[in-house]
């Protein structure tokens, strides 16, 4: 069952120069109980497409498209109606989750004004607070304390409970593991599968540029480059069977333990990627794929080769090897 419908969504910058189209034409579901990671290198749109499901504020403007939960498009509502939504419907683990608590209230404060704001009291969500804070390793002090108290690691888990406060149905989890050594890392994202399993929330969007991690843990990916989707595939696909040529370059750039840099080139994607405030009417990768052709002018549509999907010329007569 489809838990998040994502319909040739556009989310563009109104900035001094025009639009910047970040996110644009990108259309996906999440299934109840799946995790879909989501990956592409640096400004192709995650934390613009995670962020612009949950909260768009100037200058991210919806541009069309929509967004369907429970029949719900999360488009359509006003910021009232979204703040009813927001935590319960969808919830989002920022891309700087240490910074987003406010820093003038202490923890139980913030958590009683969520709860609040959405018709509950902290005496009703007690007991769940306390096993959602034991999950995440954090004692009940901490409800006494002010954001500025608490490590980093502390506040990056504090946030993992209140986004869950309310069991939502979509948690987005945007680069939590990015800063973190890879132990911790680890932990982090053993803590959101045992939230997954524990239904703390029903499906997951995993965003982050570090491939390997998601091969841990996702259900499927989804490739992003400049904006638009290049590729969905299931985990084990995309990894080790992948079709969109820049997925392709994406998995052999991935630095190899072992090898010195000099001893084997280092295969990077040569080239960078379009602006988005001029990104013409070709495919957007055209410029540094080693498989463009003539057909690569015109931008392509996505291709659906029995679960996967790909936006891709060579593809277009529905698979090749
Ligand atoms: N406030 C803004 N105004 C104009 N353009 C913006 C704004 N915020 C982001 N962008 C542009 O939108 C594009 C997508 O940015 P986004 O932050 O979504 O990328 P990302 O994939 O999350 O990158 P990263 O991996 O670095 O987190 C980038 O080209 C960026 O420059
Ligand atoms: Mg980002």
């Amino acid at each position: 069952m489809d838990i998040l419908s994502v319909k040739n969504l556009k989310l563009y910058y109104r900035t001094l120069y025009g639009l910047a189209k970040a996110v644009d034409d990108v259309s996906f579901t999440v299934k109840d109980n799946e995790i879909l990671g989501i990956a592409g290198e640096s400004g192709c749109g995650k934390t613009t497409l995670g962020l612009g499901l949950v909260l768009r504020k100037p200058p991210l403007i919806w541009s069309g498209g929509e967004a369907l939960i429970e029949n719900i498009n999360l488009m359509r509502l006003d910021e009232k109606s979204m703040r009813k939504l927001r935590y319960e419907k969808i919830s989002i683990i920022p891309q700087y989750a240490m910074d987003a608590l406010n820093p003038t209230k202490r923890i139980e404060q913030i958590i009683e004004d969520l709860l609040k704001e959405h018709g509950q009291r902290l005496d009703q969500k007690w007991e769940m607070l306390l096993e959602k804070l034991s999950l995440v390793n954090l004692s009940k002090k901490v409800l006494k304390m002010y954001p500025i108290e608490l490590s980093g690691g502390m506040r990056q888990r504090l946030v993992m409970v209140i986004s869950t406060l309310l069991n939502p149905k979509v948690l987005i989890a945007d680069e939590i593991t990015s800063a973190l050594d890879v132990s911790t890392q680890k932990a982090v994202v053993q803590t959101l599968y045992e939230m997954k399993e524990k239904r703390f929330m029903a499906s997951l969007i995993f965003i982050t540029h570090d491939l390997s991690l998601l091969y841990q843990i996702a259900d499927r990916i989804m490739i992003m480059y400049a904006g638009k989707i290049a590729e969905i595939s299931n985990t084990e696909e995309i990894i080790n069977n992948p079709l969109h040529p820049y997925t392709k370059a994406l998995i052999a750039s991935l630095p190899k333990i072992g090898i010195r840099y000099g001893e084997a080139k280092l295969k990077g994607i040569h080239g960078y990627p379009p602006n988005l405030l001029n990104v013409g009417n070709a495919c957007r990768f055209k410029e540094r794929c080693p498989m463009a052709f003539s057909k690569c002018e015109e931008d392509p549509p996505v291709f659906k080769i029995d679960e996967k999907e790909v936006a891709c010329w060579l593809y277009e007569e529905g698979g090749m090897d």
